[in-house]
């Protein structure tokens, strides 16, 4: 028996409401089959439903998971749509006064509500400034901004003309942000003058022009929001000014429709190389994912009002700010600041003041609410609340304990939704009022996923059981390729296990027939909700001359998931191993911030004689994970090592570090 059979399933405390996509366990049963039965069938069913199509597919999917290495996977590919009409105008017969977003700036008290109709006008000036610029279908644009919705306008007009977005988060260095621009061949950057957190100003258009100062990074125009009006360096030539650029064009815009697979957006994220790779998502099935998902999961109702707290530069905001709430004519809440701005207490603010019904944020930022108190929850109304949801790393069941009793007051269903920027929208996840749950559990998958666990020696699962996560199907929603290298699409995803899209995670799965992830399996960190590659930081930690060798680890941290740990091997005189000295450190933590950008932080750092390789000179990364766990005698087999001598040396450097 394995360790949850104790567990019991917690019934929803919520039944759902009257437009439910799948109301009940059994319909989730048979949509589910009625998915794997006929993928083509079900979608084509559910698009035509769910989004307004110039001219309506008549395929359904095409490709599969082992023709994906000759060419992509495609979903609707004789449908025409376009996706900025879908999230805005057609709201405009029965929403045009309805609240589209409710922005809530750093400084409390400052909001901002821009209707359905302000929306439209919005994101059609800005679609005839881009056009103005040179901007045209097929072509890239980076997007460099804060939580403003102006950054929500910029995508859907880039959506409307069929360009190519690509939201860079606003934490990202100057040379992370050069990479960005060189690798998908932008053509306009737009940016904001400076952005607001926490009380603090955050530098985001002297961050463009440093970026901009590479020969190899040039751009056209850059597309300037002035958020706080501060004194900035401006070049006449290049950079246009938003406001005044948009009160000079037309509120109108014609739209054109694009094909279904034409792209819509290409989102960098981390892998197991130095160099992030720029997924490609693609314009129906994208949506029709997003929309499905977003309603079914949430149990969206009319006149919800709806709050995810990421941030636009994730997938997150993508699906579920931007593109998911807005097709489904919701009203979504853009966040601006911080969770503890002014205090431990903001979320709750915001959830009181905007009668907020669905709430989605990360575990990262439920503990570290969690340990300051249930004062700063209970002394909000949140009665308004019906739906709560995280998502980006695996929820602890004390953290959700705490979210659903203190925050939800165990009236709410907890929704724990596994995805990937990968996936392109929720995965696995309880349906809000319709899956019993447990703490910690993702549980189910969604109708069109089709979960495997499999043995790293590729022996499928069966059964209750742990393994490597993959999906075996195609879904509507899921990245078609990396930008400009299709090759490394089909060598990170379906090479380990042919015929399947492997996920990076572990996995149990319980008696339930419900999925626990249990974390990346690969060289993938995810510290507070961030995506980072240990070999990102090990490529910037080795640009310092001081540093010789650099392997980078994970490891268990309370708040952020995952603390990031580097050994080091530094070029020096002084051979004294463990801590580092304060300058060393602060000039290598200036390092990683340079090259990664404000999110990149080291955790611990040790200084160790020599890294422990086998004989053909491969680090034994597992030895280094386990030190990093405070693990000093299970350490495994080491009768690989080329010196055995150095494990003792890394074990007593971790003491004294
Ligand atoms: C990785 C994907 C999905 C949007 C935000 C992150 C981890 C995500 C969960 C969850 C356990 C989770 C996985 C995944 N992850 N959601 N509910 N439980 N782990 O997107 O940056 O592409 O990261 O985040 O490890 O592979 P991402």
């Amino acid at each position: 028996m394995s360790e949850n059979s104790q567990v019991q399933l917690t019934q929803s405390p919520i039944t759902t409401g009257p437009s439910s996509l799948i109301p009940d366990m059994s319909s989730w049963r048979e949509q589910w089959l009625s998915a794997l039965n006929d993928p083509s069938g079900f979608w084509l069913d559910k698009t035509k439903n769910l989004l307004d199509w110039a001219q309506a597919p008549s395929l359904g999917c095409e490709g599969d998971f082992w023709s994906v290495q000759q060419e992509p996977i495609r979903w609707f590919a004789d449908g025409r749509l376009n996706v900025s009409v879908n999230c805005v105008d057609r709201h405009l017969e029965t929403r045009a006064d309805q609240a589209a977003i409710i922005w809530e700036a750093d400084e409390p008290g400052q909001n901002v509500t821009w209707t359905y109709r302000d929306l439209h006008e919005q994101v059609c000036r800005a679609a005839n400034v881009l056009t103005d610029l040179g901007v045209s279908a097929g072509d890239r644009v980076i997007i460099y901004m804060g939580m403003v919705p102006h950054a929500a306008v910029a995508m859907l007009a880039c959506a409307r003309i069929g360009a190519a977005h690509s939201v860079v988060f606003g934490g990202f260095s100057a040379e992370a942000l050069r990479d960005r621009i060189i690798d998908c061949g932008a053509r306009v950057v737009i940016t904001q003058d400076e952005g607001r957190r926490g009380g603090r100003a955050v530098a985001l258009k002297s961050v463009v022009d440093e970026a901009l100062s590479s020969p190899e990074a040039q751009v056209d125009k850059v597309l300037v929001y002035k958020r706080t009006h501060a004194d900035l360096a401006w070049d006449e030539s290049r950079d246009v000014d938003w406001e005044s650029a948009c009160s000079q064009v037309s509120a109108q815009h014609e739209a054109q429709a694009f094909a279904a697979e034409h792209p819509l957006f290409i989102l960098y994220t981390s892998g197991s190389t130095g160099r992030p790779k720029g997924l490609m998502h693609t314009s129906g099935g994208y949506l029709t994912y997003t929309t499905f998902t977003h309603r079914a999961v949430f149990d969206l109702r009319e006149g919800d009002v709806y709050g995810c707290v990421a941030d636009v530069g994730w997938i997150t905001g993508h699906s579920y700010i931007v593109y998911g709430p807005l097709s489904n004519g919701t009203t979504t809440v853009m966040f601006e600041s911080t969770p503890l701005y002014p205090d431990a207490g903001r979320y709750w603010s915001l959830v009181e003041q905007h009668k907020v019904n669905i709430f989605y944020t990360a575990p990262t930022a439920i503990r570290a609410l969690a340990a300051m108190g249930d004062e700063f929850v209970t002394k909000y109304d949140l009665s308004s609340l019906r739906v709560l949801g995280t998502v980006g790393e695996p929820i602890n069941p004390e953290a959700w304990e705490w979210y659903y009793n203190v925050v939800g007051q165990g009236k709410c269903a907890l929704v724990d939704t596994w995805w990937q920027t990968e996936t392109g929208g929720i995965s696995l996840s309880p349906l809000a009022g319709v899956t019993p749950t447990q703490a910690g559990a993702a549980t189910l998958p969604l109708p069109g996923i089709q979960p495997v666990l499999l043995s790293p020696e590729s022996h499928l699962i069966h059964g209750p059981g742990e393994g490597r996560l993959c999906l075996n199907m195609p879904w509507p929603g899921q990245a078609r390729t990396v930008w400009g290298d299709h090759e490394r699409f089909v060598k990170t995803y379906f090479s380990d296990f042919p015929g399947r899209y492997f996920t990076g995670d572990g996995c149990r799965r319980d008696e339930f027939g419900h999925h626990w992830i249990t974390g990346r399996v690969d060289d993938v960190l995810n510290v507070s909700g961030h995506r980072m590659g240990t070999a990102e930081f090990e490529a910037a930690l080795i640009t310092d001359e001081l540093v010789a060798e650099a392997a980078v680890v994970g490891f268990p941290h309370p708040v952020k998931g995952q603390g990031v740990c580097a050994y080091l091997v530094l070029r020096s005189e002084d051979q004294s191993f463990g801590a580092l000295s304060d300058e060393i450190l602060a000039r290598l933590q200036a390092v990683v911030r340079a090259r990664i950008g404000v999110h990149a932080k080291l955790d611990r750092t040790i200084r160790i004689p020599g890294l422990p390789k086998t004989r053909s000179g491969k680090v034994m990364r597992r030895i280094l994970r386990k030190v990093a766990e405070g693990e000093t005698k299970a350490l495994g087999d080491v009768s690989t090592l080329a010196d055995s001598a150095v494990v003792e040396a890394i074990i007593e450097a971790a003491s004294k570090a």
